[in-house]
């Protein structure tokens, strides 16, 4: 382990620490091992927790405690979008997410001319960087500046030329009629949220069409889908079981997925 990392931890009073700390404390312990974490270079990944874990122990924390601190991460991080921020920061310099991309996608854009497309909550761009290579013009942005940079490594690595934009879903210019494709593939909009199709609606080229793709809490019916997506023709909705379709970035989780993909009347 890097001595800044060990200093750091002497300061924080985590040395050798086995007893329970609290949210905070293990935010901060958190915030700061993220920042000083390495990002991998593009096509290797570790785990994060194993990460976070093996840097814990060199400071001497149980292995039991160290994986209790990683779980309260998971949830602690859904409490605001700069702590998600901090939490996709280390994932994407871990190497996180699969690299094919969405089949959902692949099976969409199949036939149809490439124009621009927006890639929201982009990850580190596997989705991105196939519609460039296929001749798709893109723009892409996350929340997550270690994504970003991630995606940019990797478009480099795939010859492919993408824009990316730092931003949030909420603080993001989706514009107007300036999309031919909007993709959200596990980009943590949810399906609930009835913002989107509106904001999609207008930033969306006359027959534009829109590729979401989400693990989802709440089942909609076809008739609630279709309320909702007013002004669009519904190509392709499903609302599946968990384990009825690769849930690529979470194969364990036990929420259903849900589909859709729609195109501006
Ligand atoms: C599960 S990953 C999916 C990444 C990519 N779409 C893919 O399929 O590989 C979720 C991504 O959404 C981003 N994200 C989460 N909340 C966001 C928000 N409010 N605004 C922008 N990006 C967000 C994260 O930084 C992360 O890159």
């Amino acid at each position: 382990m890097k001595l800044g990392l060990v200093l750091l931890m002497i300061a924080l009073g985590l040395c050798g620490q086995t007893t329970q700390i609290g949210d905070p404390e293990i935010w901060t312990q958190f915030e700061s091992w993220v920042e000083q974490l390495k990002a991998l270079p593009p096509g290797e990944r570790l785990p994060m927790k194993g990460r976070f874990a093996k840097d814990l122990a060199a400071a001497g924390v149980s292995a039991a405690e160290a994986g209790r601190r990683y779980d309260r991460v998971e949830t602690l991080r859904r409490a605001s979008a700069e702590k998600e921020r901090v939490y996709w920061n280390a994932a994407f310099k871990s190497g996180g997410g699969p690299d094919a991309p969405l089949q959902l996608l692949q099976e969409t854009v199949r036939g149809m001319k490439p124009g621009r497309a927006l890639d929201a909550g982009m990850g580190r761009g596997r989705n991105a960087i196939f519609l460039a290579s296929i001749g798709w013009d893109v723009t892409g942005y996350d929340m997550s500046p270690d994504a970003l940079k991630a995606a940019q490594a990797a478009a480099e690595a795939a010859k492919a030329k993408i824009s990316t934009v730092e931003a949030r879903h909420d603080t993001f210019q989706f514009g107007e009629a300036q999309w031919d494709l909007i993709v959200c593939a596990y980009c943590y909009m949810r399906f609930e949220e009835e913002q989107w199709p509106a904001i999609f609606l207008k930033a969306l080229k006359p027959g534009g069409v829109v590729v979401f793709q989400t693990s989802t809490a709440k089942r909609a019916t076809a008739a609630e889908q279709a309320a909702r997506w007013r002004g669009y023709r519904l190509l392709r909705v499903a609302d599946l079981d968990p384990g009825m379709v690769d849930n690529d970035w979470a194969p364990s989780r036990t929420n259903p997925t849900g589909m859709l993909v729609a195109r501006k009347e």
